[in-house]
């Protein structure tokens, strides 16, 4: 069976609730809680910044996963990672040295990772392969939940799954993942999974489980 983590994602949680909503999915069986922080720059949708994981992080012990959609983003790695962040991911695309900025969060004692566009080619990751402790497949265009699965990243994430060989290094896909994408992206090599309209649709726990269960042949 596969071991399979899943990250609910609060960016489709009721914002006025939020340490309520961080709790509710926690008991419901959350792995890791994803947060979606978004510039209105990088992409065209304003979210939260660390504050607002700072008020957060007393609410759950799970791994706060925390998904950088901002550019720049070394000046606000350090304010994310004393706010709490337990994985810290920034996209390759974000800046001109994504070694660096890998070397930074890694100096803060924090796991890194790197998301990719569904456009960017996993080759941008080969020479930081050893930097990272995370690989976020974007499944989507970043900046909004609800979107359709695009289907070219299971063979995207199959290249990736090659390319680490025997690195422990997660990799983890967000955008349309439900009970019926989740099994193919599993079947691709995919460990951890995001998941937002699919659980804050309805009852967490049923839709976590679903989530989980569909892979649970794999
Ligand atoms: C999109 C975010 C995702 C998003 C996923 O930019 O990175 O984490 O919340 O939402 P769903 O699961 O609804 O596609
Ligand atoms: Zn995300």
């Amino acid at each position: 069976m596969a071991d399979v983590l899943i990250a609910p994602s609060i960016l489709s949680a009721d914002f006025a609730r939020l340490g309520e909503e961080v709790r509710a999915i926690d008991s419901a069986g959350a792995d890791w809680i994803h947060v979606d922080v978004m510039d209105g720059h990088f992409v065209p949708n304003l979210t939260i910044g660390p504050d607002v994981v700072k008020a957060l992080r007393p609410h759950t012990a799970k791994v706060m996963d925390v998904h950088l959609m901002i550019a720049p983003v070394d000046p606000f790695i350090p304010a994310f990672a004393a706010a709490g962040a337990d994985i810290i991911t920034v996209h390759a695309e974000a800046g001109a040295h994504l070694d660096r900025s890998l070397q930074l969060i890694r100096s803060l004692g924090k796991r890194a990772g790197v998301s990719l566009n569904p456009g960017t080619p996993e080759t941008v990751l080969e020479y930081v392969l050893d930097r990272l402790d995370l690989i976020l497949v974007m499944s989507v265009n970043p900046g909004f939940g609800g979107q359709a699965f695009i289907p070219a990243m299971v063979e995207k994430t199959k290249r990736i799954k090659a390319m680490i060989g025997d690195r422990k290094i997660t990799i983890e896909v967000d955008g349309g993942v439900n009970p019926t994408t989740a099994p193919e992206v599993v079947a691709a090599g995919a460990t951890a999974l995001v998941a937002g309209s699919a659980v804050f649709g309805g009852d967490y726990a049923e839709r976590i489980a679903a989530i989980r269960d569909s892979c649970a042949s794999l």
